[in-house]
């Protein structure tokens, strides 16, 4: 330092000084933080009164601030693959894959999430930029709106999708509905529960919200697959199309 008023009001005598105190500083603040995000992981409790999608969320940010620390952790507490809801996939009897319901994500457009849905009926090719935009207006909506997937860990894949969004009503004390949309489970995927797991886990979903019934739309050729899934038949559906 050329100043010559440095050495009138610097502390340190030496760089090794400085370097010590910073590390000194900065080393303790380091070891902190880390006490911080550990003991926020272990006291980490899942509560049957909130969302499943949000505390798995919770879970999973708790995860990537102590991997982001730099501290290591074994590998079976890291995923949200072993929480009840998303284990109840993995290793079906007739089924080697491990599958897990999940969130979408926005990688999943390249994983054939699109081209899933078109074995649900018609939808034309969506951009990247249509897609993003879409996906970050249904994740603003929180846990009143989940779009979950099935990826095939083989073949990174996406085999399975369904929806369930709140509605809020006045009736019936301010109550909640849910509705069940767009479940396809992929043609080579069919026959290995997948689909009755993805209803199972909306339903509980809905149920979790606080919403007194969950409903849904299908074809006559579907009834008795969701009358296995606890549905009931009720009254009939009308529409109107616009041109
Ligand atoms: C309907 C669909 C989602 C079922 O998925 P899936 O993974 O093959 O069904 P599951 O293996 O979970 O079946 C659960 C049970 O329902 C039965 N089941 C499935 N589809 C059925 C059908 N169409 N009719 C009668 N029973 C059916 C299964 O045999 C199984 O019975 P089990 O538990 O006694 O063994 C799937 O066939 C599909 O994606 N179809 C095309 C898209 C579609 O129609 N979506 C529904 C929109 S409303």
């Amino acid at each position: 330092m050329n100043n010559t008023l440095f050495d009138l009001f610097v502390n340190f005598r030496s760089s090794k000084i400085i370097w010590d105190s910073l590390e000194k500083k900065y080393g303790s603040d380091d070891a902190g933080k880390k006490k911080y995000v550990v003991g926020k992981w272990i006291n980490f409790k899942m509560d049957n009164e909130k969302p499943i999608m949000s505390q798995v969320h919770n879970y999973e940010n708790l995860v990537t601030e102590i991997l982001g620390e730099g501290m290591k952790m074994c590998e079976t507490l890291q995923a949200n693959e072993h929480t009840p809801e998303t284990d109840m996939l993995a290793d079906h009897s007739n089924d080697d894959q491990k599958c897990k319901i999940r969130r979408l994500d926005l990688a999943d457009k390249n994983k054939g999430f699109i081209e899933l849905l078109r074995q649900l009926t018609v939808c034309d090719s969506v951009s990247d930029k249509e897609f993003e935009d879409r996906f970050k207006e249904l994740a603003s909506e929180g846990d009143d709106h989940i779009i979950c997937v099935v990826e095939d860990n083989d073949t990174g894949k996406i085999v399975a999708t369904g929806s369930v969004f709140i509605e809020k009503k006045f009736i019936r004390n301010c109550g909640k509905v849910g509705h069940i949309e767009d479940l396809v489970v992929d043609a080579n995927a069919r026959g290995k529960q997948l689909g009755k797991k993805m209803i199972e886990f909306l339903t509980k979903h809905a149920r979790s919200i606080g919403c007194y019934k969950v409903i849904l739309d299908c074809s006559t050729e579907n009834k008795a697959f969701y009358e296995k899934c606890g549905f009931k038949e009720k009254e009939i559906q009308m529409v109107k199309y616009f041109p």
